[in-house]
């Protein structure tokens, strides 16, 4: 009989049988906020007479997220978990966690304070919060050893990792797998069982030197995260001989130390962009599914988008007009599927998705397809006549789709009979491992295509960011100003890899001139040719990199560019011959490590804010997310506008100033600092 309902709260309570349940309802997701917390905490210091257990579980799509993470940024107010945590633990009945959905972080930590863990078949448990920069705050690392033992709760925590109910079952992490509506009846029967609280279990006894090994390869793996360092220093402190107590406000301590750390500022921001961004397509109703795509051009890109759609479950039909280029084209896929495969990224088997990637002879073979998208060689005239082809054969419902890296999504559409369905789609290189898309709407581009074309990046594991149609979208414009700054840093005396260097410690995965040199320092050659013609002759002109070309030195493929490649591919080398260059044609100060980091910022943060200004990019955290996964910068990091944004505005003055000194040109202030406000 129900003794006590209240149905206005985020923690409902009611009496059942002889279970006292105690309902957590915060949507969406049962945060674990302040008022969670605090009417859990009643909840437990209110047990009604004729109780012999308590259930704790969440109403709709889980038991509880974790923290709640808006809270982070400031004190946290009480009581903490920390607090309801111990009044589980003192609670004179049995405490049952019942966990459905997920459960993650705080919310698997306060299944930990329980006596029992029960968990629907499909639930997810785990304490992530590494990945947010911080580590269990709330008795994870001190209850979750005593489950797994320390070296797995180590690689479990360090890889946050998130676990499903039969393999947590297998490793101790919940105690049996119970669907939603059998919890009451089982803890009935478990608690007429085994009367009583639950005694503490024993640590398991270790091999020290695997728990050694363990604790290296969980840190080596997770890079830069301070918060796996604390972690393994935590865990392997676990011990029942000191006082539980003690070791949890040690735990707690760290916690609130690196919940207030950059670096997991960095990273809440990131999670709440990725979010927003999630929700970002217009609202269309009845959106259909795309299920076949046609890939055009077999070349790298080509092959690379074709392997990726075929590995997440997507028929493809890949054309090429020449029949060697295509073959050659369908081997690379079945290469990159092979790869997929091996490291277990593939839906289904190989077999399956070579199966699922044919060829088509002719443009018209793509007849049928929901979705084409063309990857011809980066020609206006070439990718405008595939449209006008392809429109010629394709339904009035297929989406048309250009990955084109810089051209004017118009000027292609102009092809086409049916402009509304075209859209520009610019993977990254390599298409398997980058996550980037951009989507840009031209001029013409109706809601529908935009929206199934976004959620075909999705269904592919991809995160679709909107840009606008103008040249370089949001990445590639912001990167050419970047570029650009570190051509003057070298122009005025500062070795290549010196640039790189500082660029590195400053978060980004590769320095500008690594990466110049991997793509080929053609490409920026014939960049700069076309538009010879155009260029304003009083802007600042670097020629350097036209005397590397010009002496052959094309980059990584011809062993020499910026660096020196020796004999048989490698690492790259600092380079006598360019070192004498640079040191030939230096004018100025030679930049320091300092300066190098403040001025390529610099020059990024103030292209961003244009980029936003323009309304190329609809949101700062939108910024952030193209250059944290297209353009290498670390996840860490929050991205370029994060990082200005955690600067005074005195100091992101003084940054302005040195790279608009540098450039020669006047920047708007006033647009850097909408940049940072713009920030979620
Ligand atoms: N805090 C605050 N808001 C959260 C949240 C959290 N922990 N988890 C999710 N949300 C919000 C999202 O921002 C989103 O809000 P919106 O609708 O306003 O955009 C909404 O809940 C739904 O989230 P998703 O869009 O991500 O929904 P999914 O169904 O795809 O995923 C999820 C749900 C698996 C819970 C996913 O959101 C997730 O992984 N959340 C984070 C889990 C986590 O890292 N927990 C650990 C927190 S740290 C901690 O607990 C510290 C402790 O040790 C003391």
């Amino acid at each position: 009989m129900d003794v006590q309902t209240e149905p206005n709260r985020v923690v409902r309570t009611s009496l059942k049988g002889r279970v006292w349940l105690a309902e957590i309802d915060n949507p969406p997701v049962n945060a674990g906020a302040l008022a969670v917390r605090a009417e859990l905490l009643s909840a437990l210091r209110n047990l009604p007479v004729g109780a012999s257990a308590v259930v704790i579980r969440g109403t709709g799509r889980c038991f509880v997220s974790g923290s709640d993470l808006k809270e982070f940024s400031g004190p946290l107010l009480a009581p903490e978990w920390p607090e309801v945590f111990a009044a589980v633990e003192a609670c004179p009945l049995p405490v049952v966690a019942a966990m459905h959905g997920v459960a993650l972080g705080g919310g698997y930590e306060l299944a930990l304070a329980c006596d029992w863990r029960l968990a629907a078949a499909k639930t997810l448990v785990g304490l992530p919060e590494v990945s947010l920069g911080i580590l269990p705050g709330a008795g994870g690392t001190q209850r979750l050893p005593r489950l797994t033992g320390r070296a797995e709760a180590i690689r479990l925590i360090c890889s946050a990792a998130r676990v499903e109910a039969q393999q947590a079952l297998a490793l101790g992490m919940v105690d049996a797998i119970v669907e939603p509506d059998d919890v009451l009846a089982c803890v009935e029967r478990l608690v007429a069982e085994n009367p009583g609280k639950r005694r503490l279990m024993e640590l398991p006894v270790e091999d020290g030197e695997e728990l050694a090994d363990v604790s290296e390869r969980a840190v080596a793996k997770a890079p830069n995260w301070a918060a796996a360092e604390r972690t393994v220093e935590m865990v392997s402190k676990a011990d029942l001989a000191r006082p539980a107590a003690e070791a949890l406000a040690e735990e707690r301590a760290i916690f609130h130390m690196l919940r207030a750390s950059d670096q997991a500022a960095a990273l809440r921001h990131v999670f709440f962009a990725e979010r927003a961004a999630a929700k970002a397509a217009p609202r269309v109703e009845q959106a259909a599914p795309v299920e076949t795509v046609g890939v055009v051009g077999a070349g790298t890109m080509g092959a690379g988008i074709a392997a990726t759609l075929a590995a997440a479950g997507l028929s493809v039909q890949l054309h090429d007009a020449d029949s060697d280029a295509l073959a050659r084209g369908l081997a690379r896929v079945v290469d990159a599927l092979e790869g997929m495969g091996r490291h277990g990224k593939l839906k289904g088997s190989v077999e399956e998705a070579v199966a699922r990637t044919t060829s088509a002879g002719t443009i018209a073979a793509l007849r049928n397809c929901d979705l084409v998208i063309e990857a011809v060689v980066e020609r206006l005239d070439i990718k405008r006549a595939v449209m006008g082809a392809l429109c010629e054969v394709v339904s009035s419902r297929t989406v048309l789709a250009s990955n084109t890296s810089y051209l004017d999504i118009d000027a292609i559409a102009a092809g086409a009979s049916m402009p509304e369905r075209v859209l520009g789609l610019h993977f990254f290189a390599p298409v398997p491992r980058m996550k980037l898309v951009e989507v840009v709407a031209g001029a013409a581009t109706g809601d529908e295509p935009l929206v199934r074309a976004m959620a075909l990046a999705r269904r592919i594991g991809k995160l679709p960011i909107v840009a606008g149609n103008r040249e370089g979208f949001i990445g590639n414009r912001i990167y050419a100003a970047y570029r650009a700054q570190c051509e003057f840093l070298v122009q005025e005396g500062a070795m290549p890899w010196d640039v790189d260097k500082a660029i590195e410690a400053m978060g980004l995965a590769m320095g500008p001139f690594k990466v110049g040199d991997l793509s080929g320092l053609d490409i920026g050659w014939h960049m700069r040719r076309s538009k010879d013609a155009s260029r304003d002759p009083a802007a600042r002109y670097v020629d350097l990199p036209d005397r590397l070309y010009e002496m052959g030195r094309l980059g990584r493929k011809t062993g020499a560019g910026w660096y020196a490649y020796p004999a048989g591919g490698g690492r790259p080398e600092p380079d006598d011959v360019v070192a004498k260059l640079v040191r030939e044609g230096a004018r100025g100060p030679v930049p320091d490590a300092e300066r190098i980091r403040r001025r390529a910022l610099g020059a990024i943060v103030n292209e961003a804010a244009l980029v936003l200004a323009e309304g190329v990019a609809r949101s700062a955290d939108d910024i952030d997310l193209v250059m944290l996964n297209g353009y290498g910068f670390r996840r860490e990091t929050g991205g370029p506008a994060f990082m200005a944004s955690r600067m005074s505005a005195a100091k992101r003055s003084e940054m302005l100033d040195e790279v608009e000194a540098a450039t020669g040109f006047g920047f708007r202030r006033g647009y850097v600092e909408k940049l940072v406000s713009n920030l979620l």
